[in-house]
């Protein structure tokens, strides 16, 4: 049942182009429009938020972090993004135009769920976007999007969460279709560039020897940084969590921009610093933001770990290790920047000989709060 493979993390991870594929598939018809029949609200009723909260745990908070960039960009419409524990301790303003988001992949996590029945009372919509058919969370919302990416067996998730990306990028298109903040033509190419992406994460697992020759090279690190730019910065962020999680490594991600801010002090002589750099052929000025970190934080003796588009030559020079993915645009660029890290954290925690399938202390669905 693992496919072939060592453990369910590597085959779920070699899983990713179908759970996007299948995620993607029957959504639009021939003319590029979207028609998310199971999404059961009012397309009246969607037309009307005016916000949206996105609830969610861990890595799933991590994909609502990317839809903020997405849906905020196509949709005009404010994200907020809020771990579900945290949410209903803060007197959260809520009516009956937002919209809450929540993304699970279990549908079970009582964080989430609790945080849901609380959005409801106060009057939000509720839709839920996640992996398990008939789980609680959704049969509690008002609406689903479900992520097709198929059981997740493996404790630290990895396809649920290319999935749930993808998924949140069908919203945002849904509701930049409804509103008419894109015109059908932009839809239809963004779903293009989309339908792309299953087959270039096949290219990213073709090459995966690369970085697991790096994540051998690395297993006596003590901690490992992640740093990033815009929906960069979400990718670090869950590429330290998968590390912690099942490497016992400590490993932080923060937005590059910080650096000045603090965490550049923890820089030193042999400090791992992994780099996601954006498209250049995106806004020129996160680029070359971002490469300025890559020369900053080397400056100060870290080894420097770049995932760049295939084609940025700029970020060789100061690159002790470079991973290319395909070319994509920059808000897409998360569902294969991730994948070198995920790869990344399951070689090293296996060079350890740890189970990364069951890593100690965590359990699949967190059923208590
Ligand atoms: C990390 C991981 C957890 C879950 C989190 C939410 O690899 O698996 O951080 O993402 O517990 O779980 P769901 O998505 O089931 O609500």
């Amino acid at each position: 049942e693992k496919g072939g493979y060592p453990s369910f993390m590597e085959k779920e991870i070699h899983d990713q182009p179908a759970a996007v594929a299948d995620t993607l598939l029957g959504r639009a018809d021939a003319q590029g429009r979207l028609t998310l029949d199971e999404l059961r609200i009012d397309a009246a009723e969607l037309k009307d938020v005016t916000k949206i909260i996105v609830l969610a745990c861990g890595t799933s908070a991590y994909a609502g972090s990317v839809a903020k960039y997405a849906i905020e960009h196509w949709c005009r419409i404010p994200v907020e993004v809020e771990l579900s524990h945290e949410f209903r301790y803060r007197d959260p303003i809520v009516d009956a135009n937002t919209l809450i988001v929540s993304i699970s992949q279990s549908g079970e996590t009582m964080d989430t769920l609790m945080a849901v029945r609380y959005a409801k009372e106060q009057g939000a919509k509720t839709l839920s976007i996640c992996n398990t058919n008939g789980s609680t969370i959704p049969r509690e919302s008002d609406a689903v999007l479900y992520t097709h990416a198929g059981p997740e067996i493996a404790v630290a998730s990895t396809k649920a969460f290319l999935a749930q990306i993808t998924a949140t990028y069908l919203l945002g298109l849904y509701l930049a279709q409804l509103r008419g903040n894109l015109f059908t033509g932009q839809i239809k190419d963004i779903l293009a560039d989309l339908h792309e992406i299953p087959a270039q994460i096949q290219e990213v697992l073709d090459r995966e020897g690369e970085i697991k020759d790096l994540a051998r090279s690395m297993s006596d690190a003590e901690s490992v940084l992640f740093l990033g730019r815009h929906v960069g910065y979400p990718v670090a962020m869950e590429g330290a969590l998968k590390l912690k999680e099942i490497a016992y490594i400590h490993a932080e991600g923060f937005a590059a921009g910080e650096l000045k801010h603090g965490p550049i002090a923890l820089i030193d002589d042999g400090q791992p610093v992994f780099v996601v750099v954006p498209s250049p052929r995106g806004r020129h000025s996160l680029h070359s933001k971002v490469v300025s970190n890559i020369q900053e934080v080397r400056a100060r003796g870290a080894k420097t770990l770049v995932i760049a588009e295939a084609g940025d030559d700029a970020v060789r020079d100061y690159a002790e290790f470079v991973f290319y993915v395909p070319q994509t645009p920059t808000l897409l660029m998360p569902l294969l920047a991730t994948v070198p890290l995920q790869i990344f954290a399951c070689e090293l925690a296996t060079a350890k000989g740890f189970d990364v399938d069951q890593p100690r202390n965590l359990a699949k669905s967190v059923t208590v709060e």
